[in-house]
């Protein structure tokens, strides 16, 4: 089978760092990925109950550490008594929650750039100012960073923020598979429509890129779905295991 990640210039984003052989959204999981020949580290953020921004994919710290509950219940001091990496196996015990904050300390000693999910914003209003507040507070260029969520009234207040970070629509298999979304609404305050790989088609790529939105599908773990879809003309592929897919 011809590779044609290996001739293409998409970029490569690690999800949740390299999160199949690592615990995801862990130090663990980022620090190899910057390593890596990837372009970008993919991360979600919650807020806890003291209101730091911590990097966490679920609502609940339940299927990634060995404690039970909500982030938003838990102080940030409380979810730092959990351990986040013996789940995945006992030689990652010890990782622990990262805050927001420390992974833009991190990443401001690598070349690549942090694509931020803002996971489920209803539950923490003001998140927006919030996440550009800290942005601004350790000084991470326009450049640095790409803000996304499934959430398109989050997407689009940042907008009217103005903020200058490049912003990104994620669009679900559950919600679309039956329609495509409404793009010419995406286009007016968004620079990237991110789909479920599934959903990605000639009509779809032609409908994004007509109105000059970038596209980077999820979750691509398999060659044979990286060649499709840099065949149809995708701009990134968000991996588990990026590299793994030269
Ligand atoms: O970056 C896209 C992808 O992360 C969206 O889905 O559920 O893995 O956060 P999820
Ligand atoms: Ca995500």
């Amino acid at each position: 089978m011809h590779n044609y990640l290996e001739d293409s210039r998409v970029m490569l984003i690690a999800h949740r760092g390299f999160s199949t052989d690592f615990p995801e959204n862990t130090r663990a999981a980022f620090e190899p990925a910057l390593e890596s020949d990837i372009d970008m580290l993919e991360i979600d953020i919650h807020r806890t109950k003291d209101n730091y921004l911590v990097v966490i994919h679920d609502d609940t710290i339940n299927r990634t550490s060995n404690g039970k509950g909500k982030v938003k219940d838990y102080s940030l001091n409380d979810l730092m008594q959990f351990d986040y990496g013996v789940i995945k196996h006992i030689k990652f015990k010890g990782q622990r929650l990262m805050t927001l904050e420390q992974v833009l300390v991190l990443i401001q000693n690598y070349p690549q750039k942090l694509l931020i999910e803002i996971k489920q914003p209803h539950f923490y209003p003001g998140i927006e100012q919030q996440l550009i507040d800290i942005l601004k507070k350790h000084d991470i260029s326009e450049e640095k960073v790409m803000i996304q969520s499934f959430d398109q009234k989050c997407i689009r207040n940042l907008y009217d923020m103005k903020v200058g970070f490049k912003l990104g629509v994620l669009i679900s298999k559950r919600k679309y598979w039956y329609r495509m979304p409404n793009f010419d609404k995406i286009a007016v305050y968004a620079d990237y429509v991110n789909p479920h790989y599934a959903l990605v088609n000639h009509k779809f790529m032609t409908a994004a890129h007509s109105l000059e939105l970038s596209v980077m599908p999820y979750t691509v773990n398999e060659p044979s779905i990286a060649n499709k879809l840099i065949i149809l003309g995708v701009d990134g592929l968000i991996s588990d295991n990026p590299t793994k897919l030269k």
